[in-house]
């Protein structure tokens, strides 16, 4: 596992799109899986610039998402699927046809997860998968306690996720008690994993993913097994390794 340290989230955000731009430079039809919340959108940002200024062409890159929750409706601004066609497709110019995710309104709920974890075996698999992480130590919705081998699955919230998430909705209640996950073996398929972490708030989870023991009570500590996996944090969110 690599650990850069940069001053903070812009210079994390540009140097990941950098990473970015050279893949899809190399292999323009790369699939980049993406994660939401706020950690990643630097990076977003950054990426549709270099579209935007022509120092990249990312018009055959494919992306995909990385959870879901179940039971918002088709079209909820907050639905993850709405969220990265918002934040990521859009913004670099791409239409939905470049885009793949778990359905989160399916009625047969495992096997749309079934389905997705062989969507993305279909596709070629991931090259590049972007992470954030949760205040617990999550990855994707990978709670604490996921198996560490866990396949594309149903999974429900903790107490801590859904009052960390509750800022993006109405109210602290309407955030779904129950979302779609890659697992963490999905994850780990990726070609190269990359984790930005900023701010004070995710110093403890990134010095128990980075320094802990391996755990399935910290689920970023899985990156410890990847052969090519880069952890990026500011200086505020590096404070306790
Ligand atoms: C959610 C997402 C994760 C993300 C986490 C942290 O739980 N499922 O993929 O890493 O939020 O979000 P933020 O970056 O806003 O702190």
């Amino acid at each position: 596992m690599e650990v850069v340290i940069v001053p903070d989230a812009a210079a994390g955000g540009a140097l990941i799109a950098e990473a970015i731009a050279t893949l899809v430079r190399r292999k323009p039809e790369a699939l980049l899986g993406v994660a939401t919340g706020s950690t990643p959108l630097p990076i977003y940002e950054a990426l549709a610039a270099k579209v935007r200024a022509g120092a990249v062409d990312a018009s055959r890159a494919r992306i995909c998402q990385l959870d879901e929750y179940v039971g918002l409706p088709a079209g909820h601004p907050e639905s993850y699927r709405s969220v990265v066609l918002r934040e990521v497709v859009e913004p670099l110019g791409l239409d939905e046809s470049a885009f793949m995710g778990p359905d989160g309104t399916a009625l047969d709920v495992p096997a749309a997860c079934t389905a997705y974890d062989e969507a993305l075996r279909e596709a070629g698999g991931v090259d590049l998968q972007l992470l954030g992480i949760g205040t617990d130590g999550h990855i994707g919705f990978n709670e604490p306690c996921s198996s560490l081998a866990s396949r594309t699955r149903i999974k429900t919230l903790t107490q801590q996720t859904r009052e960390d998430n509750a800022r993006f909705f109405d109210s602290p209640d309407e955030v779904p008690h129950h979302v779609i996950t890659q697992g963490i073996g999905t994850i780990l398929e990726a070609r190269h994993l990359v984790l930005l972490a900023t701010g004070e708030g995710k110093a403890d989870a990134v010095a128990q993913a980075v320094e802990g023991p391996l755990a399935a009570l910290v689920p970023a500590s899985a990156l410890q097994m990847h052969p090519h996996a880069t952890v990026v944090v500011d200086e505020a969110a590096a404070s306790k390794l």
